[in-house]
């Protein structure tokens, strides 16, 4: 999917809605993808949004060490890949080349990007201080990329237990949220 540069002021209308993501880190030579639904948007320039990265999944210490990820927003096209990367960790598993994925290089940060989805975020840790207690990162976004063409995009939203909803129509409302 060729992405073009997208202004940080807007990243928040991509996550406020709350898609499921697909949280990607490069940590010793080696990538990694995990799903990812518990983030929140915290500010809208410099974008800072919040996320629970629990202490057992492999990611955590990629993020951890590097303080580096990418965010990166799939559509319905790719669903049954981003459950099947919530279901396995990439301790022992390359999961980009098992479930197809393509990376791409970031220009911000050392995790990649992922070609299939619809927008990525490149991010970096700013706030550690959470991460012992909650498991919290404090990440701010530093480059944001989405595809030329995409009016209605069809994301994912976790309802528990392999349960999802996929954004449908769209409405507007007068509303004095930015
Ligand atoms: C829909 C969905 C949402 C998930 N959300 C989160 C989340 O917000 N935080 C988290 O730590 N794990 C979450 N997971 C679980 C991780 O994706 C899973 O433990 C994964 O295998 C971790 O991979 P890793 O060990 O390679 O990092 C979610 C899984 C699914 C299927």
């Amino acid at each position: 999917m060729r992405k073009r540069s997208m202004p940080l002021g807007k990243v928040y209308s991509l996550l406020e809605p709350g898609p499921v993501v697909l949280l990607s880190t490069a940590h010793q030579g080696k990538n990694n993808v995990m799903t990812m639904s518990w983030h929140t948007m915290m500010d809208f320039e410099p974008p800072l949004l919040g996320c629970v990265v629990s202490a057992r999944n492999f990611s955590f210490t990629a993020l951890r060490s590097t303080r580096q990820c990418v965010l990166n927003i799939p559509t319905r096209e790719i669903a049954a890949q981003v459950v099947q990367c919530g279901n396995v960790s990439g301790r022992a598993l390359d999961k980009f080349a098992a479930f197809g994925l393509m990376p791409m290089p970031a220009s911000m940060v050392d995790a990649p990007l992922i070609a299939q989805c619809y927008a990525s975020l490149e991010c970096r840790a700013v706030d550690m201080r959470l991460v012992n207690r909650y498991n919290f990162f404090i990440l701010e976004v530093v480059k944001a990329w989405i595809v030329s063409k995409c009016s209605n995009p069809q994301t994912l939203h976790h309802r528990g237990h392999g349960n999802f909803m996929i954004a449908g129509e769209a409405v507007k409302f007068p509303s004095k949220m930015k």
